[in-house]
């Protein structure tokens, strides 16, 4: 294994520790275009960086955003958005200047022609530099559904009934939409610093699995990267 493996005891601790790193990049890379997951887990993380930029700790307008993934068929106006969670966790906190986010709009007419647009995005700039994963109930990282690998930069993709039941509690337990829109495992494996993040007892079956290496799980690919750093708490990694 030549990733890092973080272990911490709590949540917040976990929060602390991905926030720490992920400024040090941001300090350290003016030009880095970064990514940033919209799951619960790493809010926590968001919340301790803006507290961060508020003591002058991390300029964190100085760098690029492009969004993980979307839900096709919502936009930033859609409550359990991938978008709305970061305008309200992340993007609007910070101050983010709008030029400096680029996401992928799921309500837009021709959504593939959207999907390359983030393509072409993610390719003009030469990559991603860091990205900030949340490992899913099955393993997945962004929409990257185990034993369906994606080509491009950034790709539409089914989602699997286990992330349809997953994401339920995005939208108050009703349905989540059944396809995505995500940045490639290619793209998210090209990046030079990467954090997956999990936590919680719920998540524990799963983080076995990707410490066992299964290579079906796309949050097991980042194993063998040197620029890859996993934290967990104890709850999932006892
Ligand atoms: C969301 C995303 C997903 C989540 C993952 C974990 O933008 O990319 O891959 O990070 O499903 O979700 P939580 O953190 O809510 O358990």
């Amino acid at each position: 294994m030549r990733a890092q493996l973080i272990r911490v005891a709590t949540e917040a601790e976990a929060a602390r520790e991905a926030s720490r790193l992920i400024a040090a990049h941001i300090n350290a890379k003016r030009d880095a275009l970064v990514t940033l997951a919209a799951g619960f887990t790493p809010l926590a993380a968001y919340q301790e960086l803006v507290a961060m930029q508020s003591r002058g700790e991390v300029d964190l307008t100085s760098v690029r955003y492009v969004g993980l993934d979307e839900w096709v068929g919502l936009g930033e106006n859609d409550e359990g958005s991938c978008i709305f969670t970061m305008n309200g966790a992340f993007y609007q906190p910070a101050g983010i200047p709008k030029e400096n986010i680029r996401v992928f709009d799921g309500t837009a007419k021709d959504i593939c022609a959207e999907a390359q647009a983030i393509n072409a995005y993610v390719e003009a700039i030469g990559g991603l530099s860091l990205a900030v994963l949340g490992i899913g109930m099955n393993g997945h990282v962004g929409f990257n559904e185990p034993g369906n690998p994606l080509e491009g930069q950034f790709s539409l993709t089914p989602l699997s009934a286990v992330t349809q039941a997953a994401g339920r509690k995005y939208f108050f337990g009703n349905a989540a939409p059944k396809t995505g829109a995500t940045l490639t495992l290619n793209a998210l494996m090209a990046a030079k610093h990467s954090i997956l993040i999990a936590t919680g007892a719920h998540k524990r079956e799963i983080t076995k699995a990707v410490l066992a290496g299964e290579s079906s799980l796309p949050a097991a690919a980042f194993l063998n990267h040197p620029g890859a750093v996993y934290i967990f708490d104890a709850a999932c990694c006892p």
